[in-house]
């Protein structure tokens, strides 16, 4: 059994607090600033809590830690565990600027633990086997994607304006909250975004003034990518769609399927997966952390992608912010 803290336990960190349970393989303890929370994480779940996170370390010792606090919070807190010798599972985004990311890229190395940033797309069978597909090759070389993505964000997150989501200093807005997730999906797919244009607006939101609504023109090295996404649509719904010189394939996340139609062929050949739990993936992320640290093969994303990933964040911040391209190095 590993010895587990999970550091911030609002909505993100008590279903991580619950799917490392469920996972047999941690005995989890509750870290959160809210007592409130604490003691529901210990009515709950039976999980002994601390108020801060230097309490924490000095009452227990643990194999690794979740870091579930907003974003401008998770490189000093990945500091503090690494010189404890923790391994980290980490929230995204890593982080909401990239002063840190050489000192902790260092801290890691000194250490020799694993570390791994909670991109959950990694773990919906239809974006890793979609993953695979395209690895294998058989789309040939890939050419153009696009994606289109929107949810009623406030029925989701009911709370919105009085959390992170509302600033973007502790990592909130449609970029840094939502479009992160698929923009890392796509680069795991079809590799790092290199240059990128973005026109944001607060279109709809009631209650808050950062982006709600995002327009990205971007190249992922030779292959042009576009990216719309909005956090007020009816409609839960996110497509992938990515053509190679041989066929496309198309993601349906709200469909839980992924499809591909070949050169020549006139039907979609799909791949569907049976209704989740939204804990199951969370749980197979939990696994693949677990596994990880144990030195074992996993697909989570890595602490290098997740700092591509923030720099394909802090383009489009800069994009919307100076109306320019701006190429990633
Ligand atoms: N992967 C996903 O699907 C997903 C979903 C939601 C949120 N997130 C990410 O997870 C992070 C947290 O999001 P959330 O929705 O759970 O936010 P939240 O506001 O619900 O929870 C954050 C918690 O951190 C606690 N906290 C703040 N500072 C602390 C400190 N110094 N020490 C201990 N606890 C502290 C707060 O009291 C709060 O309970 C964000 O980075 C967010 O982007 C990821």
């Amino acid at each position: 059994m590993h010895s587990l803290l999970i550091i911030g336990c609002g909505s993100i960190g008590e279903r991580h607090l619950r799917c490392f349970q469920k996972s047999g393989r941690a005995i989890v303890t509750a870290c959160d600033t809210n007592p409130a929370l604490l003691a529901a994480m210990q009515e709950r779940y039976g999980a002994a809590g601390y108020a801060t996170l230097d309490e924490a370390l000095a009452a227990g010792t643990y194999d690794a830690a979740v870091i579930c606090t907003p974003a401008h919070l998770h490189l000093p807190m990945a500091q503090t565990l690494l010189k404890k010798g923790l391994h980290l599972l980490i929230e995204k985004p890593l982080a909401l600027d990239l002063k840190l990311v050489p000192e902790v890229r260092e801290a890691i190395t000194a250490a020799g633990r694993f570390v791994g940033i909670a991109y959950v797309y990694h773990f919906m069978p239809w974006i890793a086997e979609s993953h695979d597909f395209l690895r294998s090759g058989a789309l040939g070389k890939i050419l153009h994607a696009s994606l289109s993505a929107g949810q009623h964000f406030p029925t989701f997150r009911p709370a919105y304006r009085e959390i992170y989501y509302a600033r973007h200093e502790h990592g909130g807005g449609a970029i840094q909250d939502a479009l992160t997730h698929v923009a890392n999906a796509f680069e795991w797919m079809i590799g790092p975004c290199t240059q990128l244009f973005a026109d944001a607006a607060h279109q709809l939101l009631e209650g808050v003034t950062v982006e709600d609504t995002v327009n990205v023109s971007a190249r992922h090295g030779d292959i042009l990518v576009n990216y719309s996404l909005n956090q007020f649509q009816a409609a839960n719904e996110t497509t992938f769609l990515i053509h190679g010189q041989l066929g496309s394939l198309k993601i349906e996340v709200h469909a839980r399927r992924w499809g591909h139609l070949l050169a020549g062929e006139t039907e979609w050949t799909w791949h569907e997966t049976a209704p989740l739990e939204r804990d199951d993936l969370f749980i197979a992320q939990a696994n693949a952390f677990l596994d990880g640290l144990e030195g074992l093969a996993n697909a989570l994303s890595t602490f290098e992608e997740a700092v591509q990933t923030l720099k394909f964040n802090l383009a489009a911040l800069r994009s919307v912010h100076t109306g320019l391209p701006i190429v990633i190095e």
